[in-house]
């Protein structure tokens, strides 16, 4: 039988890659996103299964759950980048960046791991960012939201281990999406700070999820992995 993989935030940019190179025939792919005809988009590209919702709505874990069953590798893409000084933030965009970036994974998680458990087989991958490895001015709320998904994964990979369930974090570096596409980010600027000098390009996190996700990749579990063309290195 096919493995079953759900992707959120699959109708762009580093979810739509991750869709596009799973779907080589050997998966059942569930591709979650908010805007319906980029989502259909995907969808028709990699044959996966389109689930329009938007995360932040109420109970939308289950809603997702109801529609894929039990799925054996989890994909916890989503996310919303917030750049702003620390004093402009408000109460509004700290309950949605930790709920979008760091509750919705947990509780995905909370649901498709009793299956996995009985399995005794699991894979799940959180898209984190350098920004939470190693932190990033004017970023401090959505870096405290990928730091948890690497705290949350560590703790995890010890508590699933046993069961066969690996459980990493993929930290990318500046990736050409929409969202970065901000008028306070100067990417010429961050461009110079990247000691490759380039952009990660989305297929290369693909690439790494595609491995993590393999049988020859079941002892690595618990890292935080960055893929930044050497921006953590300072
Ligand atoms: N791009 C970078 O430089 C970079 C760097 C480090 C980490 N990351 C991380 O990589 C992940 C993917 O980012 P990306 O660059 O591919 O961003 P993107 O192009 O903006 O795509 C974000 C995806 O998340 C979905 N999404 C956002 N808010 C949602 C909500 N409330 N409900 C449901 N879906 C929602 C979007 O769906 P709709 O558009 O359909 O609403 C879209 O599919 C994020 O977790 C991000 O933090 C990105």
């Amino acid at each position: 039988m096919k493995k079953k993989i759900l992707i959120t935030g699959a109708s762009k940019g580093i979810g739509k890659s991750i869709a596009q190179t799973l779907s080589n025939g050997d998966f059942e792919l569930f591709v979650t996103g908010r805007d319906q005809t980029r989502l259909n988009e995907t969808a028709q590209k990699t044959g996966a299964k389109a689930i329009e919702i938007n995360l932040l709505e109420n109970n939308a874990c289950e809603k997702i759950l109801s529609q894929t069953g039990p799925v054996d590798i989890l994909i916890n893409n989503a996310g919303e980048y917030i750049w702003a000084p620390v004093e402009k933030i408000t109460d509004e965009q700290i309950s949605r960046i930790f709920k979008l970036n760091l509750e919705i994974p947990y509780k995905l998680i909370t649901l498709f791991t009793k299956q996995m458990k009985e399995n005794k087989w699991g894979r799940i991958i959180n898209i984190g960012s350098i920004s939470g490895s190693v932190g990033e001015a004017n970023a401090s709320l959505y870096s405290a939201s990928k730091s948890g998904l690497i705290g949350m994964s560590k703790a995890l990979a010890l508590e699933l281990a046993e069961h066969g369930i690996t459980i990493n974090v993929i930290n990318p570096g500046w990736v050409k999406t929409d969202l970065i596409d901000n008028p306070c980010i100067d990417l010429e600027e961050e461009l110079e700070c990247i000691p490759q000098k380039r952009f990660i390009h989305p297929d290369e996190i693909a690439k790494l999820t595609e491995y993590l996700i393999s049988d020859e990749a079941k002892g690595i579990t618990g890292q935080s992995l960055n893929i930044c063309a050497g921006l953590s290195l300072g």
